[in-house]
Order: C-alpha cells, then sequence, then structure tokens
C-alpha cells in the first residue's frame, strides 16, 4: 500500500459526508471517490471537495485499482450487496451499522472478507465515543460495585426510513454499547413494539435483554417522540451513572448514591439477623473526559488497522453479532414479546 490510504465512499446522504469531511482532513488518507444515487448531493459533496471524483454507478469506484478502501454508507438494504462486490473487487471495508439485514447475509461477508484476507470494519461509531470509554472503564474498575441493571433510551421525531424499522436503526448502536461495555452478549431477548406510520414498519420499539451475571438491560428506540434522547443510565450497588450523549462538555455524572443493608438491632424486630434497607444520598462527581468527534477516532482507528495490519475493535464478528441480536430481538417482537434465545 503507497503512502497514501485511497478511499471510496458510497452513499452521500446524511452521514457519508461526515465520513468525506473526516477522512479529508487525515494525513494518511485521501479521499479518491464519492459515489450516490442522487445527483444533487454528489454536486453538493463536488462543490465542498472540488478535487474528488464522483459517480452515480459505485461500480465505477470499485474497479479502479487505485482505490484501497470503501466506505458504505447507503440504507441498510443495500450494505450486503454492496460490501459483497467492494470485497470481490478485494477493497478493505468500512460498512455503517447494521452490518446487515440478517445473520446468514452478515456471515457471509465476514466469511469473504477472511478468504479475500481484507479487513473489514462496522460503524459502530459509539465503540470510539470516549464517553463510552469512560462508562465502561468505570463499570470495570469496579466503581459501581455490582452492576444491577442498564438502560439507553434512543428517541427524537425522526429521522423516518422504511427500508428497516426502528430496531434496525437505531438499536444497533445500544447493543454495540452494551456488549461492549459489559463485555458479553445477551443470552435472551425479549421485545414490543408498534408501527403507527408506516404498516409493518415498527415506529418504536421496547426491548430487554438478559445478559449473564444477572444483568438486566432495557432499550427504547423511537423515531415517534417529541424529545430527542441519547442516555444511558446504569445502575449497581455500590454507584449509579447516567450517559447523556446531547450533553457535550460534562455527558457522564456518577452518582455516589444507593441502597446498603445495614443490620438491625431493634427490639421489634425478631432477630439481630434482620435487615434494614437504607438509602444513602452522596455527592454526584463529573468524571473529566477529553472529547473528541467519535467518527474521527474510528476512521483514524481504520486507518491504523489498514497500515499496521490490525484487526478493528468493530471488526465484521463484532457486527455479526450485533446482528445475530437483533434478529433474535426481531422474532420477539413479532411473537407478541415472547422470550427468544440469542442463538
Ligand atoms: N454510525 C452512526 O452514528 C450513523 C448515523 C446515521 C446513519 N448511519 C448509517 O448510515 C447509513 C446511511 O444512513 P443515512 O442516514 O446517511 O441515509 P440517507 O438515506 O440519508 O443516505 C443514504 C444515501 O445513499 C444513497 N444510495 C442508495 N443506494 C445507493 C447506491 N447503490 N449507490 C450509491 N449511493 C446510494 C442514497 O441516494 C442516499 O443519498 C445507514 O446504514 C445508517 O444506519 C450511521
Amino acid at each position: 500500500m503507497d503512502k497514501k490510504i485511497n478511499i471510496g465512499i458510497i452513499g452521500c446522504g446524511h452521514w457519508g459526508p461526515n465520513y468525506v469531511r473526516n477522512f479529508s482532513l487525515m494525513p494518511q488518507a485521501r479521499v479518491l471517490w464519492i459515489s450516490d444515487l442522487n445527483p444533487e448531493r454528489l454536486a453538493h459533496i463536488k462543490k465542498l471537495y472540488p478535487a474528488v471524483k464522483i459517480t452515480k454507478d459505485y461500480r465505477k469506484i470499485i474497479r479502479d485499482s487505485s482505490v484501497n478502501a470503501v466506505v458504505v454508507a447507503t440504507p441498510t438494504v443495500t450494505h450486503y450487496n454492496i460490501a459483497k462486490d467492494c470485497l470481490h473487487n478485494a477493497k478493505h471495508l468500512l460498512v455503517e451499522k447494521p452490518l446487515s439485514v440478517n445473520f446468514r447475509d452478515a456471515s457471509e461477508l465476514v466469511a469473504l472478507a477472511q478468504n479475500k484476507k481484507r479487513t473489514l470494519m462496522v460503524g459502530h461509531t459509539f465503540e470510539y465515543n470516549p464517553a463510552v470509554n469512560k462508562m465502561k472503564e468505570l463499570i470495570k474498575s469496579g466503581k459501581l460495585g455490582k452492576v444491577y441493571y442498564l438502560y439507553s433510551t434512543r428517541t427524537n421525531l425522526g429521522p423516518l426510513r422504511s427500508d428497516v424499522n426502528a430496531l434496525w436503526d437505531l438499536a444497533p448502536h445500544d447493543i454495540s454499547i452494551f456488549s461492549y461495555i459489559l463485555e458479553s452478549l445477551p443470552l435472551r431477548v425479549s421485545a414490543h413494539g408498534a408501527g403507527f406510520l408506516q404498516k409493518g414498519i415498527e415506529d418504536i420499539v421496547f426491548v430487554t435483554l438478559y445478559y449473564p451475571r444477572n444483568i438486566i438491560v432495557g432499550i427504547h428506540v423511537s423515531w415517534l417522540n417529541p424529545h430527542k434522547v441519547r442516555q444511558i443510565t446504569a445502575v449497581g450497588s455500590k454507584r449509579m451513572l447516567v450517559f447523556d450523549d446531547i450533553n457535550s462538555t460534562s455527558p457522564i455524572c456518577l452518582y455516589n448514591k444507593g441502597v446498603i443493608r445495614k443490620p438491625c438491632l431493634l427490639p421489634y424486630y425478631n432477630s439481630f439477623r434482620e435487615f434494614k434497607l437504607i438509602i444513602q444520598e452522596g455527592k454526584v462527581a463529573i468524571p473529566k473526559i477529553k472529547m473528541e468527534e467519535p467518527l474521527q477516532i474510528e476512521c483514524r482507528h481504520f486507518l491504523d488497522c489498514l497500515i499496521r495490519g490490525k484487526e478493528p475493535q468493530s471488526n465484521g464478528r463484532v457486527g455479526l453479532e450485533v446482528v445475530r441480536v437483533l434478529e433474535a430481538i426481531q422474532r420477539s417482537l413479532k411473537d407478541n414479546g415472547r422470550m427468544k434465545e440469542v442463538c
């Protein structure tokens, strides 16, 4: 690979331009091509980045032998076909989340990347978020004590999609965050949801995931909600924390609160073995976090993996596991919330 890594970006709607911006700022990369079906999107990007070549046909990018790596930021239903074409043309790949719309296609992509000896990374942006990494560090170091439960709320009014439901659109973030933080996958899941706006496409979904060590996790995703909320709460036996992704200056609050058990020696209790549950109120700490745009860290990591031949943090297998969990949730959703094994 020569000094600069030549990159093609397929899909320049809402999210793709963020890749163009980030890779354009990196000295090790050159954004050579962008592709979109919509000529207005192409004209818009061309205005901002005149040196970039544009095309409506992404095959032009993957047939260009000077392109080393491709980013796929098209709608989820298209990921599999485009990613497969890229791998067959020996391109390294960064595919947006979720890797595909089913486990079978996602496993095929992982196997293909392995056969072709190409890097396959999935855009699980939150695994590169400094606040998520701080949350993981606090939980792993035992600051929260025994972790009881976690839950996330990811709601807003729009943006609406029609290729996938709110589960497949939004929950890949939460599943990747929880599995990354807890370093395990859920064993069982159950989910309820409803589609009000488009037939057969759920706008709101409530999920419960059962992780090892009796940790229960909740996820609420919705694109039909008056408030934009991006919040995760983690509750442990010693402390509790809240991560608010919308608060860019102090995203994590660590609450020194909890409920402790004290032996109760009062005479009206039957024996000294009785316990009282006592609520403990303490200070709130705001851990210092050096914030940086998570997508910038993700892009840098991708380049670093290509240069050093390293496996990405959110590699194809990690992406595949997220799809496995999504499939189990989808089965439960279609079966009125009945518990499903993640298998
Ligand atoms: N990691 C994150 O935080 C994050 C955030 C937003 C979106 N995403 C993901 O990024 C992907 C794109 O989302 P979006 O919000 O940008 O969608 P979008 O609909 O705004 O943009 C998708 C673009 O892809 C183009 N496109 C479709 N098929 C194409 C093809 N065959 N060739 C070239 N271009 C094609 C469309 O014309 C459109 O402009 C989705 O998978 C989504 O889940 C990730």
